[in-house]
Order: C-alpha cells, then sequence, then structure tokens
C-alpha cells in the first residue's frame, strides 16, 4: 500500500489569530514495506503530518492518496482507511480503559466486526509482536509498568493488522532499557510483516539504526526525504537548521579531518566497530 501526499497544507484555526501553519505544501510518496523515520524539532508538523495518513486529520489543501486514490474522494470509506492505517499516539498508554489488557488489544479486532476465534488469534500474535507476555492479558491494564502499558497500547493497533503502522514518538518517557525493547520489537515487527513502518522520533540515533529513509520536517515543511546516507551526508545544513546527526557520525567526521582513512558514512556503533576493527587489522598487517 503507497501513501502519497499532493501538496497537502493543513492549518489549525484558520481565519482567527490562532491561526498556524502546521503543514506547508508537503508532496511525498512512501513506498509499499518501507521502514521510515520521520524527524524534527518539536512544533515541525511531525503529529499533525501523519495524522492525515489514516484520515484522522483532513487537509486544509492538497490531497492524500492511499495506492493512488484520494481518501477523501468520492466513493472511500475513511473507516477502511483507518484499518489499513494504524496510528499509535504519542502517549498512547492513556488511551487504554478496558477492564482487561485482553479487550484493549480486542478493541480494535472487535470494530472490525471479525469473530472471537480470529480476535483470539490476533490478540495473543499481537502481544507478542510487542513484546507483552500472554499471563499479563488477564490483567488490568493498571496493574501494568510504563513499558508494558506502551506495549499494550502497540499491541492493539497491531492486532488491526494494518498495512501501515504509524508510531509517533513510540519510545518518548522510556528509560533507556524499555526504550530500545520497543524500538527494537517495532524493527522486528517490521522485518517479519513486511509492513511498511513510519517511526516519528526526535532522537536521530533512533533512526538511524531503524529506518531505510528519513523524512526531517522543519518549520511546517519537508527539510530533507531520502535514504539515511543521503540524508546524513547533509550535516553541515543539518547542523544549521541545529538538528544534530548521530554522535558517532561527528566522531567519525573529525578522524576524517585528522586524516584516517574512515568511511563518511557512519552512522551506527556496531558499524563504527565493524570499521575501527577493520582499520586496526590492517594496520597490524602493514606493519607485520
Ligand atoms: N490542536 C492544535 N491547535 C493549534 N495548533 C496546534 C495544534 N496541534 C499542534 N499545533 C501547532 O502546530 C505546529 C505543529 O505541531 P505538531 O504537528 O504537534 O508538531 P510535532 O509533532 O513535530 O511536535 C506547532 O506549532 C503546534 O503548536
Ligand atoms: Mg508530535
Amino acid at each position: 500500500m503507497v501513501i502519497t501526499t499532493e501538496h497537502l497544507t493543513y492549518t489549525y484555526s484558520p481565519g482567527t489569530p490562532f491561526e498556524k501553519v502546521a503543514v506547508r505544501d508537503v508532496s511525498l510518496t512512501i513506498e509499499s514495506g518501507e521502514m521510515v523515520g520521520v524527524i524534527g524539532h518539536t512544533g515541525s508538523g511531525k503529529s499533525t503530518l501523519i495524522q492525515h495518513f489514516n484520515g484522522l486529520l483532513k487537509p486544509t489543501s492538497g490531497r492524500i492518496l492511499l495506492n493512488g486514490k484520494d481518501i477523501w474522494g468520492e466513493g472511500m470509506n475513511i473507516r477502511d482507511v483507518r484499518f489499513n492505517v494504524g496510528l499509535v499516539f504519542q502517549y498512547p498508554e492513556y488511551q487504554l480503559f478496558e477492564e482487561t489488557v485482553y479487550k484493549d488489544i480486542a478493541f480494535g479486532p472487535h470494530n472490525m466486526g471479525l469473530d472471537d476465534k480470529e480476535i483470539d488469534k490476533r490478540v495473543h500474535e499481537a502481544a507478542e509482536f510487542a513484546g507483552l507476555s500472554a499471563d499479563l492479558l488477564e490483567k488490568s491494564p493498571f496493574e501494568l509498568s510504563g513499558g508494558q502499558k506502551r506495549r499494550a497500547a502497540i499491541a492493539g493497533v497491531i492486532a488491526m493488522e494494518p498495512k501501515i503502522l504509524i508510531l509517533d514518538e513510540p519510545a518518548a518517557g522510556l528509560d533507556p532499557r524499555g526504550r530500545n525493547k520497543i524500538l527494537n520489537q517495532i524493527r522486528d515487527y517490521h522485518t517479519h510483516t513486511g509492513n511498511t513502518v513510519l517511526l516519528v522520533s526526535h532522537s536521530m540515533e533512533d533512526v538511524a539504526n531503524f529506518a531505510d529513509k528519513i523524512l526531517v520536517m522543519n518549520n511546517a515543511e519537508i527539510f530533507a526525504y531520502d535514504t539515511v546516507e543521503n540524508v546524513f551526508a547533509r550535516s553541515e545544513e543539518l547542523k544549521k537548521i541545529r538538528l544534530a546527526v548521530p554522535q558517532i557520525t561527528n566522531v567519525f567526521h573529525r578522524l576524517l579531518d585528522d586524516g584516517l582513512p574512515v568511511p563518511e558514512n557512519v552512522y551506527t556503533v556496531p558499524y563504527a566497530k565493524k570499521k575501527l576493527l577493520q582499520l586496526l587489522a590492517e594496520k597490524e598487517n602493514a606493519h607485520a
């Protein structure tokens, strides 16, 4: 399933003193199966943009297309759009409201009109994808830890088996272990299902580790939308808008400046380690 936006613009409170253009003239295509990181400062328009992808917000002007069809066009049903494009809000745990975790995860599939057997299968699969052990399903959501609540809320969206899964800052507010756990689970979900995943984050490190492509939003507009490599190659421009490339990339740029033969495109610590070990091995061989 392909998402396209054409000159998408969204204005909050138009015609009032509070008028605010939150998304301006955004045109982009997200291909089926991609893992896209959406990054930008607070207030840059990330949440506003992604809420258009499942029809939660309607463009002030411009269009949003799913597989080439305008989602607000004639004959389109916004309910179907919502089943195909799953959106996990920022701090989704505040939306848990059922007596049990099971019922919360089952809520979406139930609304889709699926039968109990199918719902049961989906609840268990989604819980597993989200890293929630089965013995938690009969608990009240309020008995769970913060990280577990977050995973329960994510499972509730995954259980609808959306072709496109969008997560708005899924790791926000969690400790480093909780962050890594959730981000790894999202990556595994993407690998297993091959579904499109959009991950909103304001951490370049997270995005570098998880995404194929990066969409950089700045002041309501697209600043860049390209492969991780091509975006981080623009590190000087990114610095100008106060978006830092990952620290490890900076370290490697310094090494390059110092004349060491290291690659320019290093964004993750494991890759950095591999390259440094290679370099050391080459040096040793040269001395041998
Ligand atoms: N409900 C709203 N009413 C008015 N302005 C809003 C509303 N939500 C967001 N905004 C404004 O729109 C801009 C973009 O916000 P948002 O999409 O939430 O950005 P981000 O997710 O990147 O932090 C900000 O200036 C924000 O203050
Ligand atoms: Mg936001």
